[in-house]
């Protein structure tokens, strides 16, 4: 533990979009983060979409709602805490750089797979790592809310270590010991509105209880009057698995199909939903990569995940952080927050070594070629 450090680092979340992205001015961009590393210039911001939105709701919107302070909170996703790698004491590492954080973010919304995992594990491994989750967490000293991700469902897969009458069977166990009494649900915060939904949709299969991405009519039916009661509040949601991820477009595969098993079967009612209420942005996990895309007024943000390659290394680019994001009034910005953490593998790690050497050489081609690239004026190529 003590080889650890600490120290945070933070990383831009890209460059600006068209129409509603920028840097915050002064007012938000003087309090640098830790490592002396201004938050200027790092940060997405959110301020166009919703303005038609907003006016539309305003004058409800202002009278019901009060927002006397910018606030800062948290979302983060695919914790898959284990032993395994000592992957608890990654996560260890995550939540004492969110507490050395100089502007303390008032909550935290957990994206989901907290445990690795109810799917395939056996029934008191999972327990030990629900567990795991959440006494680390309740370290953070913060409110935080959890979304429920599929691999935090007991047994919901025919590979399951659990006979499919055990009564603990798909969300019932981790809700239980996390104290959760519905697995979607809102909360409002400082004028704003929060919705944590479940994208983990059980079905009944020939093998037994599985499940669908899906958020299913009834939470749909539920979202549309949440959503209404919640009166123009700026809204945030939650969810699991996303409404858009565009994973065969950067793995470069013609035969993914764009609707597959990374998003939500019913993305299209969902967002027909969020575009008739004043709804900025939906944070999504899952994909374990960073992805922000805007669409009819709202921004769908994937987070790179807390333990990057299921705590065995950089994933695609991405090691182990989560995402911190900013009110002010009715705009929200985000950056990612990445904390310091050496991967340990198993000796039975042999796949993680290899996909880890194959990172390192992909990165060495690249910087060749990047040398050659400056190196050889054009026109001389
Ligand atoms: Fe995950």
């Amino acid at each position: 533990m003590n080889r650890l450090s600490f120290k945070n680092r933070i990383v831009n979340g890209s460059n600006g979009k068209n129409g509603h992205n920028g840097n915050y001015g002064t007012a938000a961009s003087g309090n640098p983060d830790t490592n002396g590393l201004s938050r200027r210039g790092f940060m997405k911001t959110l301020t166009a979409g919703g303005a038609g939105l907003a006016l539309l709701g305003g004058c409800t919107s202002a009278q019901a709602v009060r927002r006397d302070a910018d606030f800062t909170f948290l979302h983060m996703t695919d914790m898959h805490v284990r032993r395994k790698r000592k992957g608890h004491e990654g996560y260890r590492a995550c939540i004492e750089s969110v507490k050395a954080m100089e502007r303390a973010p008032d909550f935290s919304l957990m994206g989901g797979d907290m445990a690795f995992d109810g799917l395939y594990n056996e029934k008191d491994e999972f327990a030990d790592q629900i567990e795991l989750y959440k006494t680390i967490t309740d370290t953070m000293d913060i409110p935080y809310y959890n979304c429920i991700g599929n691999h935090d469902v007991l047994g919901l897969n025919s590979r399951r270590k659990v006979p499919v009458d055990d009564p603990d069977i798909g969300h019932k166990m981790i809700m239980d010991r996390l104290g959760m009494d519905r697995s979607y649900y809102s909360f409002d915060h400082r004028g704003w509105h929060f919705v944590v939904l479940d994208t983990i949709h059980r079905v009944e299969t020939e093998h037994g209880p599985s499940y669908e991405p899906r958020l299913g009519e009834e939470q749909l039916e539920w979202l549309r009057f949440d959503l209404g009661a919640a009166a123009g509040r700026p809204t945030v949601c939650v969810i699991h698995i996303a409404a858009f991820c565009h994973i065969g477009q950067i793995n470069a595969d013609p035969n993914l199909p764009s609707m597959n098993h990374m998003v939500i079967a019913d993305n299209l009612p969902f967002r027909h939903i969020l575009e008739r209420h004043n709804v900025k942005a939906v944070l999504q996990g899952h994909s374990h990569q960073i992805e922000d895309f805007y669409f009819n007024g709202i921004w769908y943000i994937t987070s790179q995940s807390v333990s990057a390659a299921w705590w065995g290394g950089n994933w695609r680019g991405f090691n182990p952080g989560y995402t911190v994001l900013e009110t002010r009034d009715e705009e929200l910005s985000w950056y990612r927050r990445e904390f310091d953490w050496e991967h340990q593998l198993e000796p039975e790690d042999d796949l993680e070594r290899e996909r880890i050497r194959q990172r390192k050489e992909f990165l060495q081609e690249q910087e060749r070629l990047r040398a050659d690239e400056i190196n050889v004026g054009v026109g001389e190529y």
